[in-house]
Parts: structure tokens; sequence; C-alpha cells
């Protein structure tokens, strides 16, 4: 599985035969000179929360690939009204689709849209996939209920916001990793704008010293697992 850093908290999944892509936020973000909206391909988008810097670009790639929506509940209802293709979860509920097996999970966080209407309660991802678990934390603060996610899967990574002020930040984001049990992070939801800058080479080095690694990419940089 190779997975890219589209920036902020989007990411493409690329399985063998099916592309997920995770939060899209590509047109608003002012850091992204990359990554061109139309050329992204899917077969499913993902969503986390209704936050705008998660959904806004929801809509205009639903159109142009076809994908189908998973998220919770009420983000999948305020899309389906729109045209879009969707399967909705919600919170400890999993489901084998045809490129793995996704579960939702908790995340301490908010979901509201843009326009303030209800978006449910903002969720988390674990994707198993070709022999591999990641853990796609979404917006979040840290909660102990990571430490059941560590326990029930053998996470061979852990995607976490490192942020600050909005999510956890990159301390915090280390203590997630040792209630996960995975000691690889990707971070990511950091530098997009002012209130979550951070140090790149304090955050790497606070994860080093403290035995676990943590990858922050550039926007178009990949990993593969
Ligand atoms: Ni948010
Ligand atoms: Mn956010």
């Amino acid at each position: 599985m190779k997975i890219t850093f589209l920036g902020h908290a989007c990411l493409q999944i690329e399985l063998q035969n099916h592309t997920l892509i995770v939060d899209p936020f590509i047109t608003g973000n002012s850091k992204n000179n990359k990554i061109q909206l139309s050329d992204i391909k899917a077969n499913y988008i993902l969503v986390t929360h209704a936050h705008q810097d998660h959904t806004l670009d929801v809509l205009t790639l639903a159109k142009q690939t076809g994908a189908t929506l998973i998220s919770n509940y009420e983000i999948v209802t305020h899309y389906e009204a729109q045209g879009v293709k969707g399967h909705p979860m919600n919170h400890g509920g999993s489901y084998g689709f045809n490129f793995g097996e996704l579960k939702f999970v908790n995340a301490i966080h908010s979901s509201s849209f843009a326009d303030g209407s209800y978006g449910g309660q903002p969720g988390g991802f674990i994707l198993s996939a070709e022999g591999k678990s990641v853990y796609i934390a979404g917006d979040t603060a840290l909660t102990y209920d990571m430490k059941l996610f560590g326990e029930e899967f053998d996470l061979n990574l852990a995607i976490l916001p490192v942020g600050d002020n909005f999510t956890m930040g990159y301390a915090d984001a280390l203590r997630a990793s040792k209630l996960l049990n995975c000691s690889r992070v990707l971070g990511y939801h950091f530098d997009t704008f002012g209130y979550i800058e951070i140090n790149h080479d304090k955050a790497v080095n606070y994860f080093l010293d403290h035995g676990s690694s943590l990858e922050l990419l550039e926007i178009g940089e990949s990993l593969t697992l």
C-alpha cells in the first residue's frame, strides 16, 4: 500500500486495485502548489468529520470520480442529498469493503459543516488491507481509547495530527504511539495555517529520543507499507 500526503489532513492511499482519498482539502490549501484536484482519481472518499479543512473538495471530487463516500451517518446523508453515493458508518462499527476492512473509531473533537449545521460526531478509521493495518486518527486529542485500538490491531502505521491547538501536538502524538503500540507515525494536520505551525526538527527528534519514529512528508511525497 502506498500512502501519499496531499497536504493538511488529505491522504491518497493506493491499494492494488483501489484508490482511497481521505479528507479532501486541496483547493483551499494555500501551502499546496503541487496537487491539482482535477488530476485526482478515487474509488472511495473517506471523511473523518465535517470541518471545512476536511470536506472542502468532497463534492467536486465525488462528482469528478463517481467515488463512494464513507463517513459518519450525518455526513453521508448530507452529501447523498447532493447526489453523492455514500456508505454510512458509526463509532465502533467495522465493514468489509472490496478493498479491505474499515473500522470507524472514536475521536475527541467536534464536527460541524461550514454553515454551522450538524456534522455528526468526529471519528477516525482503522484500515486493514493487504496484510497491513493503518490507523488514520482524524482530528483528535490524545485519548485512552487509543490503547484499545493498539490491543485490537497490530498497527503498521499510525497517522496522527501533530499541529497542536486544534488537535493534539507532537508530544501527545508520541504518547498516542505508545498507547497504540505503534512506533511508526506519519504526522499530519500541521503548518497549513498559523495556529498549527511546528518546528519539524524538534518534533522528529522528540520521537527519536523516545524510541519512536515520526515522518513528516512534503506535499506530494509518499511512503510505502
Ligand atoms: Ni477539525
Ligand atoms: Mn482540521
